[in-house]
């Protein structure tokens, strides 16, 4: 099979990618306009071999003629490709629109003419957020709060759409928080861990009490194999490997892992639209196709701990450039009571 895999270059397409190669004969064709967060590194090791099963192409889902280019010959594509941070959809929300929206419709419009599968790479967030008790399921209603969520629930109902209207061969999956390696130390985890280790400062938001449904990259790249083989056409899969935690729990463990003291974490000003829980239920997809998660939270956190610390030189690289400015400005406003200059230093990990 030979597929298209849209933000390849990102954290969880470059995992999505190197499992495909390491483990099948496919070929991949990666087009990743390399954002910020678009990293040739994470193909570090990936990038040709004899049979040349791997072909790179710069571009912008958005870009039809790009596009067209990148999907010939093609079987199936794999939409990662995305603005994916929602503090970022906070401060600007445009990209978000372009991207995540007409960027699936261009992809849409050429899967569907050409006849091939469809893979919709989206989000719990779309959902929204939960109370205390019960869990999203494919049939929750989408009430997104922030404009990335936004951004992807109306990607789906595009991809709906798209099946209702033209018969295309579309599935969707949406899952939870991901971590592993080469995630963009602007998340939580990264961001955390580089902090910590540098002995910078962890803003925490809020009360630091909001829940999060944790899910290994690879055990999420694993299942979305199996929505793309073998989805039914038309199908929504939450993935979910039900493993809940606080934030402030998930920091404690952190700190317990790099050894290092909890007077690191600072208190800071919420998120606005700060959903509260997210939490799925996957049962559609443990049994009606199988999946199950084969990574404890326990050793996925410990093994993603220690990738960190063996790959500083990898997020200093990542968090220099554009990445410095944004921080700064965010940093600036969100984490009060901290000298302006170790704020700064804090966020942009030096
Ligand atoms: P990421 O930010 O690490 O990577 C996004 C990639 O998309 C980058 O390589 C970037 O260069 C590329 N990209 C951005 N705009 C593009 C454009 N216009 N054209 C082509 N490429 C473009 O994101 P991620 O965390 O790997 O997320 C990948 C997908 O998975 C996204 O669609 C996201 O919504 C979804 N998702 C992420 C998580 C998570 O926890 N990270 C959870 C569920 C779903
Ligand atoms: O749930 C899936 C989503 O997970 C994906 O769709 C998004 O692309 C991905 O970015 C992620 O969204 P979150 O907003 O949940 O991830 P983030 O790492 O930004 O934040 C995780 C939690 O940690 C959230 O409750 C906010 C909190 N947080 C985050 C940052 C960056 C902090 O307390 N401090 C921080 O500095």
């Amino acid at each position: 099979m030979r597929i298209l895999v849209t933000g390849g270059a990102g954290f969880i397409g470059s995992c999505f990618v190197r499992r495909t190669l390491e483990r099948r004969d496919d070929q991949v064709v990666v087009l990743d306009a390399l954002t910020y967060a678009g990293n040739l590194e994470n193909l570090d090791g990936l990038a040709v071999d004899e049979q040349q099963r791997l072909r790179f192409m710069r571009g912008s889902i958005c870009d039809a003629a790009a596009v067209s280019r990148a999907i010939e010959n093609c079987d199936a594509v794999v939409n990662f490709a995305a603005e994916t941070h929602v503090d970022r959809s906070i401060d600007d929300p445009a990209v978000f629109l372009a991207t995540n929206i007409e960027g699936t419709r261009v992809l849409l419009d050429q899967a569907a003419r050409k006849g091939v599968r469809y893979l919709q790479v989206s989000t719990d967030e779309v959902y929204g957020s939960l109370g205390k008790g019960g869990r999203f399921r494919e049939d929750s209603p989408l009430r997104p709060s922030s404009p990335y969520a936004a951004s992807k629930a109306a990607a789906d109902l595009l991809v709906g759409a798209y099946a209702a209207t033209f018969g295309a061969d579309v599935v969707i999956s949406r899952c939870g928080n991901n971590y592993g390696p080469r995630q963009f130390p602007e998340k939580l985890i990264p961001l955390f861990l580089s902090n910590a280790i540098n002995d910078e400062p962890l803003p925490l938001y809020g009360d630091g009490e909001n829940v999060r449904d944790w899910i290994h990259v690879c055990d999420h790249c694993d299942a979305l194999r199996l929505i793309l083989e073998e989805g039914d056409a038309g199908q929504v899969y939450n993935v979910s490997a039900g493993c809940e935690m606080t934030n402030r729990k998930l920091v404690e463990r952190l700190l317990d892992l790099v050894q290092k003291p909890w007077s690191l974490v600072k208190f800071v000003d919420d998120r606005p639209g700060h959903d509260r829980r997210y939490a799925l239920d996957s049962s559609r997809l443990r049994e009606q196709l199988g999946w199950s998660p084969s990574i404890g939270f326990e050793d996925g956190l410990a093994e993603t701990v220690a990738w960190y610390r063996d790959n500083r030189e990898w997020w200093k690289r990542v968090k220099s450039g554009e990445y410095v400015t944004y921080y700064r400005k965010l940093y600036g406003e969100r984490l009060g009571g901290v000298a302006a200059p170790s704020r700064n230093k804090g966020r942009q990990g030096g």
